[in-house]
């Protein structure tokens, strides 16, 4: 298979058989991750492979608790926060393997002030970006099914301290990793409209 018709067949694939992954292969799948390109030779991520049920659940209840505070906040109705942080609770509980993707600025230059300092740090997000993207395109190469999930970078903060991380990780995104179920349907994917993505000059 071409290597264009590998990326387009890779999928976000949200429902997974309960069989578990080997942790060996995961591991395969951060290698993976680290082989994306970093801004000057760093390597600004630290990977967590969450795959015991303490983990996940701690996970799943460090940021439940925030997003419900959120939620609280924004004023929506009680029993629809209920219905959404239980079934964000159960989508992380029961994929059978979590890796979650943090930067932090180990090899990360530093500035003096805030601009260049916000450039920097978005220059490891980029690159955490491509880390995440390598993963899920070795996990689909490993006949895995794989999601990114955003909520990590909401509440950074949360999910480090749900799995007593360092200080210095903070979490940006979670990729959810399993064998697929075969009955899942993926969502279907929109054309791509070059001519509103892609301007020529
Ligand atoms: C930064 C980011 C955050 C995402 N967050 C979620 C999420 O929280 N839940 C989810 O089901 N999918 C999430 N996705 C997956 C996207 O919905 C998916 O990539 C998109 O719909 C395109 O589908 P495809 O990956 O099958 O091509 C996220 C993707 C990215 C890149």
């Amino acid at each position: 298979m071409s290597i264009a018709a590998f990326i387009e067949q890779r999928r976000s694939i949200r429902a997974f058989r309960p069989d578990p992954v080997d942790r060996r292969l995961l591991d395969d799948l951060v290698e993976a991750a680290c082989l994306a390109p970093a801004p000057h030779h760093s390597r600004p991520w630290r990977f967590v492979v969450i795959d015991s049920d303490a983990g996940k659940q701690a996970l799943a209840d460090g940021m439940g608790a925030r997003w419900r505070v959120d939620l609280e906040g924004d004023a929506v109705d009680p029993a629809r926060i209920d219905e959404l942080v239980t079934a964000s609770h159960t989508k992380l509980t029961t994929a059978p393997a979590l890796v979650l993707a943090c930067l932090t600025w180990d090899g990360l230059d530093r500035y003096p002030d805030e601009t260049r300092q916000r450039a920097e740090w978005g220059m490891a997000l980029l690159s955490l970006g491509a880390a995440v993207e390598n993963l899920m395109l070795g996990a689909a190469d490993a006949g895995l099914a794989s999601c990114w999930v955003a909520a990590p970078i909401f509440c950074p903060e949360s999910a480090r301290d749900a799995l007593a991380l360092p200080t210095e990780w903070l979490p940006h995104a979670l990729v959810l990793v399993g064998y697929p179920d075969p009955a899942y349907v993926a969502r279907q994917r929109p054309p791509i409209p070059l001519d509103v993505l892609r301007a020529n000059r």
